[in-house]
């Protein structure tokens, strides 16, 4: 059975508008239910899309009736709404009968041991309990899933001002000498990776943490990219992951709980100790998904960061 219904939980954020516009185009889908909480979004109009409102991510009857005759749920909510809702979420589709859920976790590796021993008790844990609650689920047989493993988004880290790249002032920072080798992805080919395990036979991804990979690089060859896409020189500053990392646990102390979660996940992300560098996910569905080069996303990335 092909999954045709599918519900989309945060398809007006980041990564879900992205979402929401590559399912619109895959035609095997025959129902397309958003559910947002958000009074103000313009969602696209068409036959296959029902908009339903959710007034808590807590209530579980109404999210049961809102996911009830649908087969597949993807959530792609922020990661503090995905803490506090996927309980909730996932024990709605269970009493609804959707067969699959696609957890919003789109991280670094949140199973792997490195991502554990850095972060499994503060700016991990929440994503860990969720993917082990999955597992737990799915092996009593009460609901499928199906989780991608993205590391790092790359249109996110190179359009946003992070300790990593400040792109509008063309500053980038070497982490650990910019040799290591790093795996990323764009939230277009996440899109398509999930429009690929639609279409795919569902026993292909069951109960499957899929880590994919868009393309491989290092610091020094995203440098060399980053000056060729702009031709200019970017100022480049070094500092270790480690470094960056006892920045964020001050900034922890300080309150700055942005910086906090930037310090750990660069470490975990970008340390070269595997918890976000997928080399066998470069393989993923080869030959079905598109992959840019580094120099392609990056130019797309660098041109919307100064378009006016
Ligand atoms: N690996 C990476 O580099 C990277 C980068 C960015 C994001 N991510 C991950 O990608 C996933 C999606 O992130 P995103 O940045 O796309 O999320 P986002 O745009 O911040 O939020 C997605 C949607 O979640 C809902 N939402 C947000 N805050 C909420 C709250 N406090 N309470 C209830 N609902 C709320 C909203 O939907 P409605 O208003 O429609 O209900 C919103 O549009 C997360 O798991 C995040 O951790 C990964």
């Amino acid at each position: 059975m092909a999954f045709n219904k599918v519900v989309l939980a945060g398809g007006s954020g980041y990564l879900g508008r992205i979402v929401l516009d590559h399912l619109l185009t895959i035609p095997t889908i025959s129902q397309l239910t958003v559910l947002t909480q958000s009074q103000s979004v313009d969602f696209p109009s068409s036959p296959i899309v029902n908009v339903v409102s959710i007034p808590s991510y807590q209530d579980v009857a109404a999210l049961t009736l809102a996911l009830e005759g649908h087969d597949l749920l993807i959530s792609t909510l922020s990661r503090v709404a995905t803490e506090g809702a996927d309980e909730a979420l996932v024990s709605a589709a269970i009493k609804a009968g959707v067969r699959r859920y696609m957890p919003s976790e789109y991280s670094v590796d949140v199973l792997f041991p490195h991502a554990i021993a850095i972060a499994g008790t503060t700016v991990l844990a929440g994503k860990i309990a969720i993917a082990q609650r999955l597992q737990r689920l799915a092996e009593e047989g009460r609901i499928e899933y199906t989780t991608l493993v993205t590391g790092a988004f790359l249109d996110f880290w190179l359009e946003n001002a992070t300790p990593v790249i400040v792109p509008k002032s063309k500053i980038i920072t070497l982490l650990d000498g910019g040799e290591k080798k790093m795996t990323g992805v764009t939230t277009s080919f996440i899109a398509k990776s999930i429009g690929a395990i639609i279409a795919m036979s569902p026993e292909a991804a069951k109960n499957k943490r899929l880590r994919i990979a868009e393309v491989e690089f290092t610091g020094k060859a995203l440098l060399h990219t980053l000056e060729e896409v702009t031709e200019s020189k970017w100022t480049v500053l070094e500092r270790s992951t480690d470094e960056v990392f006892k920045d964020g646990l001050a900034a922890g102390e300080r309150g700055d709980m942005r910086g906090f979660y930037l310090g750990n996940i660069i470490k975990i992300n970008f340390d070269g100790e595997g918890a976000g560098y997928f080399e066998e996910g470069l393989q993923w569905a080869d030959g079905i998904v598109e992959r840019q080069t580094l120099k392609e996303l990056a130019a797309k990335s660098i041109s919307r960061v100064f378009a006016v």
